[in-house]
């Protein structure tokens, strides 16, 4: 693992924050850490309580650089900490684990225009409120309005903005907003009891410990809690006083409020930098936007790729006490697999032949763990370890490279045969993934579900693990209809395996187009464990396709599908020189 030590240009061991650099500066810029409510200058402190407590240099807002126009920060530092030619390092470490904890990011509200984010100087959102009533904040603590620095009388929080919105692509609650609105107005009612609260919101969810009672002590200190999320805000140009009109959805009345001050209660999004990551640790994410764990019950800290653990935000919105939960089971997860001394390989892995590799890398380009290694001008390698067995590289391979173990080509192969040996005209033959098809067919059956009793099913490990070969295989025995089902598109059990499902039976259908026989014979359908009454109702659709393909279909589709001699691997110049 390669990691970036970002350069500082100042040196932590020398630097006694003495601040006099800070003082020459003449660079100001607005502060990220008290969400541009104040200002810092381009050598800094990031934070109050940064570890060490050293400052560092900005080279984006630097003058000083290159060539050096400033340097006053380097003349007035007496310890001689700065270094305008520090570089960043690159740390190489093996690793056994690694945790994700990439955190999130807050809802940006300036697209949400009718709450006048960008417009009105007063209405501000939840993070920048934290910042005002904070002791360590730009006004020490003291709550004023930003357009006077007056202190508001009569303030409103507007909860879920960017939350539980679909018309904005956010249909997800982001946990902690209903809570901290409850926190802000029991801290607004401590320090300034005059104040008048408002809350608009749609749910208050108070769902965990002592959640509940903090609500009722908010109610009691005065919060007004109004049901009903405002359609727009109006600002007074004169008074700078905002108007708030909401429908009370308790009483189903339309209400105007005028207001000092308006919180907008943002949600939370998915980090930016998340694409980077899943990217280099080939993670997936839920339709959210969030790192997708490996199971959501059972391996609720694992990323699908193994020796990689979630704590923290990124996996999902959650409030402090559950990721502090999440991080004390990451670790133990983590620690587990370090102290292990050895770990235990799937028993369902791929394992190449070099003598038949062509070495196209194709196999690689497929797994969805990265568990393939290839490079140019070598055979593929597998580390199983890596590996979980979806066999989307052995149904990939063209040249019988690759062998899954315990679902072999040949295995696969015999058990189509077995299936069609007798009457094939009168089956329906079905591949269905383990993991969602296959149960939702035993759902069915345990759910006592009536369908045709034509099918006859055969499992794979993955629909990605169904090849080309075997579904034509099985239209040469004489299958008038082909099912392939999986689990749905985003659900699929090893990561995005069954994307090459879809490839597949797309080159499937264009070549059974080809060859003059129906598409529509072969059909593809997503079924998920629970979903007996679609594997029910799938297998009634099949049986009705299955009933319009005659005999003479049947004969035509083993003609036009016969075996081409198989593929040969192309040698190397060398080899076939040498065998000449
Ligand atoms: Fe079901 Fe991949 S595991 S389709």
């Amino acid at each position: 693992m390669k990691i970036r030590k970002k350069a500082r240009y100042v040196d932590p061991g020398l630097c006694n924050a003495c601040e006099e650099c800070a003082k020459v500066c003449p660079v100001v810029k607005p502060d990220e850490f008290q969400m541009g409510l104040s200002s810092r200058k381009a050598i800094y402190i990031p934070f109050p309580q940064a570890v060490p407590c050293s400052y560092i240099l900005n080279m984006d807002d630097c003058l000083g650089n290159n060539p050096i126009a400033c340097g006053k920060c380097a003349d007035v530092c007496e310890k001689k900490a700065i270094d305008y030619d520090d570089q960043d390092e690159i740390i190489e470490r093996e690793v056994g684990a690694i945790i994700v904890a990439i955190g999130m990011d807050v809802y940006d509200p300036t697209e949400m225009d009718e709450y006048g984010y960008t417009r009105f100087e007063n209405v501000i959102t939840s993070m920048e409120f934290e910042r005002l009533i904070c002791a360590g904040g730009p006004t020490a603590g003291h709550f004023v309005r930003p357009s006077d620095h007056e202190r508001p009388k009569r303030i409103g929080f507007i909860q879920c903005v960017g939350s539980r919105n679909p018309k904005i692509g956010r249909p997800y609650c982001s946990n902690i907003c209903c809570m901290n609105t409850v926190k802000d107005t029991l801290l607004l009612a401590d320090h300034y009891p005059d104040t008048d609260n408002y809350v608009f919101y749609q749910d208050i969810r108070a769902f965990g410990k002592s959640f509940e009672d903090m609500f009722q002590r908010s109610k009691e200190a005065g919060t007004k809690f109004i049901r009903g999320l405002p359609g727009d805000i109006e600002e007074d140009p004169e008074t700078r006083k905002l108007t708030i009109t909401v429908e009370n959805t308790t009483s189903g009345r339309l209400e105007r409020h005028e207001l000092d001050m308006v919180v907008l209660s943002v949600g939370v999004v998915p980090p930016k930098d998340r694409d980077k990551v899943s990217g280099l640790l080939t993670l997936s994410k839920t339709s959210d936007g969030f790192f997708m764990e490996s199971h959501p019950k059972l391996k609720p800290v694992d990323a699908p790729t193994r020796g990689v653990f979630f704590a923290g935000f990124c996996e999902a919105p959650k409030d402090i006490k559950d990721s502090v939960c999440q991080a004390g089971a990451t670790a133990s997860r983590a620690g587990a697999l370090l102290n292990a001394g050895e770990i235990s390989v799937e028993a369902i892995t791929s394992r190449i032949d070099e003598e038949a590799c062509t070495q196209c890398g194709l196999c690689a380009a497929v797994c969805p763990y990265g568990a393939i290694i290839w490079r140019k001008g070598e055979p593929a390698v597998v580390v199983e370890a890596a590996c979980a067995g979806c066999g989307a590289c052995g149904a990939t391979c063209q040249f019988g490279a690759i062998t899954m173990r315990h679902f072999t080509d040949e295995q696969l192969i015999a058990q189509v045969r077995a299936v069609l040996a007798e009457n094939p005209q009168d089956k329906v033959f079905v591949f269905a993934c383990n993991w969602c098809s296959y149960a939702g067919g035993d759902m069915a059956g345990i759910s006592r579900m009536q369908y045709p009793t034509t099918n006859r099913v055969i499992r794979t490990m993955c629909s990605a693990r169904v090849s080309e070969e075997m579904v034509l295989e099985a239209f040469r025995c004489g299958a008038p209809a082909v099912l392939v089902s999986g689990c749905h598109y985003a659900d699929c059990h090893y990561i995005n395996a069954n994307r090459q499902t879809v490839k597949r039976m797309q080159r499937l259908w264009n070549k059974l187009d080809k060859a003059g026989v129906r598409p529509e014979r072969l059909q593809l359908e997503w079924i998920s464990a629970a979903e007996g009454q679609k594997f029910a109702k799938v297998m009634r659709q099949m049986e009705e396709i299955r009933e319009t393909v005659t005999m003479e279909e049947i004969e035509h589709t083993k003609q036009a599908l016969k075996p081409k001699p198989k593929k040969k691997a192309p040698k190397s110049k060398e080899a076939a020189a040498a065998a000449s």
